[in-house]
């Protein structure tokens, strides 16, 4: 019986990969070498330091821990100026809505991001309150694809994994989530998404009797 819905942030209801874009060309072209749309997709899903090494070993560059995490403050400081003047209007198309009508029926929702400023984007996004519970970047040791951050999540809503639906758009999410032994509604490709138990467009297409359909 689906009781709980978990949500990731980025990719699912709001698109911040454009910011993160910007944010990371930057840091790339400073260094000397081009970062592509096509590198960024890379980083979905993927925690801060990681991207940066992904992004290093594209530009082919060996750097020091402490270099390194100078680079990365850099990076969200640069990241942080345009999520701080994000608007409610940004939010992706039906998520409000499906966030609401799940909140009507009874069934509970957690946040499980990799994002350390999860807390400022659902802020300045207005969507705070709808959560019951918020496990973001600051508060897990484990990135996706370790279901750390989703377990945390229904431990937080006192529900069993077995009776939560995660919704995620990068493939190291959607292995998170079944490895917590969860469902699992993928955003984006099929082609990427495959392993999810269903594969939409984006959350305007859900509904809550689609979810009962997962059960
Ligand atoms: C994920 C994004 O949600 O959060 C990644 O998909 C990002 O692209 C990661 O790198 C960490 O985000 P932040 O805000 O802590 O740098
Ligand atoms: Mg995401």
């Amino acid at each position: 019986q689906i009781k709980a819905c978990l949500f990731d942030l980025d990719g699912v209801i709001v698109d911040t990969a454009k910011y993160h874009y910007i944010a990371w060309k930057e840091l790339a072209s400073n260094l000397g070498f081009e970062f592509t749309e096509e590198d960024n997709e890379r980083l979905k899903g993927v925690s801060r330091m990681t991207s940066l090494n992904i992004l290093l070993e594209i530009g082919g560059i060996t750097l020091s821990d402490e270099e390194k995490h100078r680079l990365a403050e850099k990076k969200n400081e640069n990241y942080r100026t345009f999520i701080l003047k994000m608007q409610p209007d940004e939010i992706l198309d039906g998520a409000k809505e499906f966030l609401q009508e799940l909140k009507a029926k009874g069934i509970k929702i957690a946040l499980g991001s990799a994002s350390k400023n999860a807390m400022t984007i659902l802020e300045r996004l207005e969507l705070t309150e709808l959560f019951e519970a918020i496990i973001d970047g600051t508060k897990v040791t484990e990135a996706k694809p370790n279901p750390e951050v989703f377990l945390k999540g229904a431990e937080a809503l006192n529900v069993d994994p077995s009776e939560c639906v995660v919704f995620e758009d990068a493939e190291a999410g959607v292995e998170a989530a079944l490895a917590g032994n969860m469902k699992c509604v993928g955003i984006g490709s099929p082609v990427v998404l495959g392993k999810a138990n269903l594969v939409i467009d984006g959350l305007h297409q859900m509904t809550y009797e689609k979810l009962m359909e997962l059960n």
